[in-house]
């Protein structure tokens, strides 16, 4: 249920309250207008010019047919947890087994020393093995599939130079480098029987595991603690390929790195809150449209409004009240506001436990209107933009009719995530009122397939097969394909 009316909200806090309302809606004029330039974006970002999103071309050049079989090995490195899987495709049409085990990603990794982080990770794997396979210096190598979902040039699909880190990871030394001969450098050391086969984005695994189910699946989405998307273009509308002449109707898997759209800061309607979390964030100028969706920023949004609030002398929310643990950065994650926004009770008394236990803060009544609806804005925002990133796909393609796979904690844990984006679809790309209310969207953004896991397995596959094939384009070294 909605939160209770305002009525019982005292003037100053209303008006702070209509306030964050101009500041965070994005009325369906502003959604065209992003739409519009996000088409233009996409365009240039594959253009011999390039743009701000970088569109790379990852090597991925077929979607799967359902009859890939093999076992193969997936790591994820994601922001949250590192998981490593063996995935073994059956014979039966688009079937797979799985195991997997989850290993959490140390907090100081993240900022840490390059060795330390390919060391741990090839730990894990190591771990893994010898728990599924025994002894593993009689092992055949198997083939892996590495999800880096990070932004990275592919010349080739087993190679990634780091274009840049995201979500918060500042590791020095790996910027500008191949990250592949550091990750198996590693694993020789140690002597793990592995071969990687492909460098895999978590979009173009979420976009290749869920079209191995569903043939209308056409674009891969993440909405978790980063945010991003995949589709295939056809090589011969990649400018910047131009020089390989490889056939135009070729498919290439494009991971569009969208999460640096609008970096110029041209269109987005940023608030004086968006610009100190990209002001503080280790990367300041970079990923302006993930900053504003992304689980990473959500609850920074929010504290940066309370703060405000806080020590905006008009308002003065929590009066005389210790505000020290809420003036901590990144103190609240996207699943806080989650929980505010789940809160069944009229009275919003969930919410008031959730600021007691975690900030020590006692909201009044008002206070906790005010912060329910704050939640709303701000998780409505991050919906509807992202509704304008996969308008502008489906524009970009002419796809009238679609559906989306999408994965990441947000898609899949945000409360009313799924139904804010899908009203902003309709009203971008001007669909008529649904005359029942069963009927399917023509574009559907639908929970995916296990990309960094099922989706690795089958970039991993299809890459193989290629090689058998002879196809060695992203493969080999063009002057040696000739
Ligand atoms: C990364 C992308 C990734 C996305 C979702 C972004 O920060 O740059 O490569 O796909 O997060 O994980």
């Amino acid at each position: 249920m909605e939160a209770g009316s305002f009525a019982d909200v005292p003037q100053d806090l209303r008006k702070e309250i209509e306030q964050l309302e101009t500041l965070f809606t994005v009325d369906t004029t502003k959604l065209k207008q992003i739409t519009d330039h996000f088409v233009k974006e996409l365009e240039k970002g594959l253009s011999v010019e390039g743009g701000s999103i970088p569109m790379n071309p990852t090597w991925v050049m077929s979607f799967p047919s359902g009859y890939e079989t093999g076992t193969y090995l997936a790591l994820d490195m994601g922001g949250t947890n590192l998981r490593v899987c063996q995935i073994t495709l059956t014979e039966q049409k688009s079937e797979f087994d799985i195991i997997q085990s989850k290993y959490r990603m140390p907090e100081e990794l993240k900022t840490g020393e390059a060795d330390e982080l390919w060391e741990y990770i090839a730990d894990c794997l190591m771990q893994f093995l010898h728990n599924h396979h025994g002894d593993i210096s009689k092992m055949e190598k198997l083939p892996l599939g590495f999800t880096f979902s990070y932004p990275a040039t592919q010349n080739y699909v087993d190679e990634g130079v780091l274009q840049r880190w995201t979500k918060g990871f500042d590791i020095a030394g790996v910027e500008g480098h191949n990250v592949v001969p550091m990750f198996e450098a590693a694993l020789a050391r140690r002597g793990v029987p592995i071969k990687l086969s492909a460098l895999i984005n978590d979009t173009t695994g979420t976009l290749i595991a869920s079209a191995y189910t569903d043939n209308k699946m056409k674009i891969g989405c993440i909405f978790g603690t980063g945010c991003n998307a995949a589709y295939m273009e056809d090589c011969g509308s990649i400018p910047k390929l131009a020089h390989l002449n490889l056939p135009p109707e070729t498919p290439m898997a494009i991971n569009c790195e969208w999460g640096a759209f609008d970096n110029e800061h041209k269109v987005l309607p940023r608030t004086p809150y968006d610009v100190i979390i990209d002001k503080d964030s280790p990367r300041p100028g970079q990923q302006a449209f993930e900053k504003m969706i992304a689980g990473l920023y959500l609850g920074e949004v929010f504290r940066l409004v309370m703060v405000d609030l806080h020590d905006n002398r008009e308002t003065h929310i929590f009066p005389g009240q210790d505000v020290s643990k809420l003036r901590k950065a990144y103190t609240l994650d996207s699943s806080f506001l989650s929980a505010i926004e789940e809160d069944p009770f009229e009275n919003l008394s969930e919410t008031f436990d959730l600021f007691q236990s975690k900030l020590g803060i006692q909201p009044s009544g008002p206070e906790l209107e005010l912060i329910r609806r704050t939640a709303e804005l701000i998780g409505t925002r991050a919906a509807r933009l992202s509704a304008c990133g996969v308008s502008a796909i489906s524009i970009k393609k002419g796809y009238k009719t679609c559906h989306v796979g999408a994965d990441g904690s947000v898609f899949n844990k945000y409360p009313h995530f799924k139904a804010r984006g899908a009203q902003a679809l309709r009203e971008i790309l001007d669909w008529p009122e649904k005359q029942d209310p069963g009927e399917d969207d023509p574009i559907e953004i639908l929970a995916a397939e296990d990309g960094s896991g099922v989706g690795a397995a089958l970039i991993a596959a299809l890459t193989l097969e290629r090689v058998k094939a002879g196809n060695m384009h992203g493969i080999l070294h063009p002057e040696n394909f000739r």
